[in-house]
């Protein structure tokens, strides 16, 4: 059942360019610019009317979350909020029957989410959901939803149903911006035919996979790990440092770059790897500047970049490079091989990379 691969989380990695197909089947033309939602279709007017959005999640969901933010924000112009279930539920928050809280949650059944969902339908808010098990409680609660269509995951750290978040919420932006007349449709056309290649693109990350191994060999024996990104790459910074934590032990932190100077810093050493999301996007620049500063101090760079790129490549002491995207779809393919990363370093050290200790799948309790 694991189809050739050693583990389930190995091939549920080579799967995400068919998971993201399948979550894009029938939701995109981009020949006429359109983007259809049929789950939600129905709260097309509140989707004009709304005023403010807030996102809730758990874990990785809650990375997804907020890529999600980015996007929104960047696109149909409408104010996020990204908020851990469990801190949302407990905080009396304010909540009113204008808002629509989108629910992340690949199982359907994580109790805090639940919870969130439960105190915001209660205060009249419209509830949507995101969730991959189809028929799970969440989805079955919430007013409205989309599924991402990732088909079942296996392995306890999540690899494809993330990568499907972000293209769902990816899919929101767009069909948000459409409805509230954010975008134009020269640009939606544009980006739509972009997304449609992601799965293409992906194929060709994943190609990253044997320098990546060359790469894991050599830092598997670290003990502190830290990632850095800037933008919709910061999300992508946290959830690379939770996959390493979560499969192979090693202790990883994930940080927006440039607040790399306000603590971070001081841990650089020539043991601990740091590695930059930094690709030729708009923080491009910045990115190089906090890559400079790591090396002033000794510090060891292992860099994602854009193909082509030979600037990175002269300061960092690995690059990984992979296809070139616009700058909404870089969540997308720059978390390849973070996920292929963490894979590999956790196999090397020995761990169970489908079943790490102390993890389950799905958190039914609080
Ligand atoms: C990390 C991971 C967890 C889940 C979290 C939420 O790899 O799998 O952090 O993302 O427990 O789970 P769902 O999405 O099922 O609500």
């Amino acid at each position: 059942e694991k189809g050739g691969y050693d583990h389930f989380m190995l091939k549920e990695i080579y799967e995400q360019p068919r998971s993201i197909r399948d979550c894009l089947r029938g939701r995109i033309y981009p020949q006429q610019g359109n983007v259809q939602l049929g789950g939600i279709k129905e709260y097309a007017d509140k989707l004009r009317n709304l005023d403010r959005i807030i996102i809730v999640a758990c874990g990785t969901s809650w990375h997804a979350g907020l890529v999600g933010e980015y996007l929104i924000e960047e696109y149909a112009r409408i104010s996020v909020e990204v908020e851990y279930a469990s801190e949302f539920r407990y905080r009396n928050p304010i909540i009113t029957e204008k808002d629509l809280v989108i629910a992340i949650s690949q199982s359907g059944e994580t109790a805090d989410t639940m919870a969130a969902i439960e105190l915001a339908k209660e205060k009249g808010a419209t509830i949507f959901g995101v969730c991959n098990v189809v028929g799970a409680s969440i989805p079955r609660v919430t007013h409205a939803g989309v599924y991402t269509h990732a088909g079942p995951e296996i392995g306890v750290a999540s690899t494809k149903a993330f990568t499907s978040q972000v293209t769902v919420l990816t899919l929101m932006a767009f069909y948000m911006a459409q409805q509230r007349g954010a975008i134009t449709q020269s640009k939606l056309i544009e980006y739509l035919t972009e997304l449609d290649a992601i799965p293409t693109l992906i194929e060709k990350a994943l190609k990253t996979n044997d320098k990546i191994k060359e790469i894991a060999a050599k830092f598997k024996d670290s003990r502190n790990c830290l990632f850095l990104g800037r933008g919709s790459s910061f999300p992508v910074a946290l959830e690379g440092a939770l996959k390493l934590k979560e499969i192979s032990y090693i202790h990883a932190e994930g940080y927006p770059a440039a607040e790399m100077k306000h603590g971070p810093i001081a841990l650089i050493d020539a043991e601990m790897p740091v590695v930059f999301i930094a690709t030729k996007h708009s923080s491009y620049e910045k990115v190089i500047s906090n890559i400079q500063e790591v090396k002033a101090r000794g510090g060891r760079v292992i860099a994602i970049v854009s193909e082509g790129d030979t600037t990175v490549k002269d300061m960092a002491d690995y690059v990984i490079e992979i296809p070139q995207t616009g700058e909404a779809f870089v969540p997308l393919v720059a978390t390849i091989p973070l996920q292929l990363l963490s894979y590999h370093i956790a196999v090397m050290r020995g761990c169970n990379v489908d079943q790490p200790r102390n993890l389950a799948k799905s958190v039914t309790v609080e």
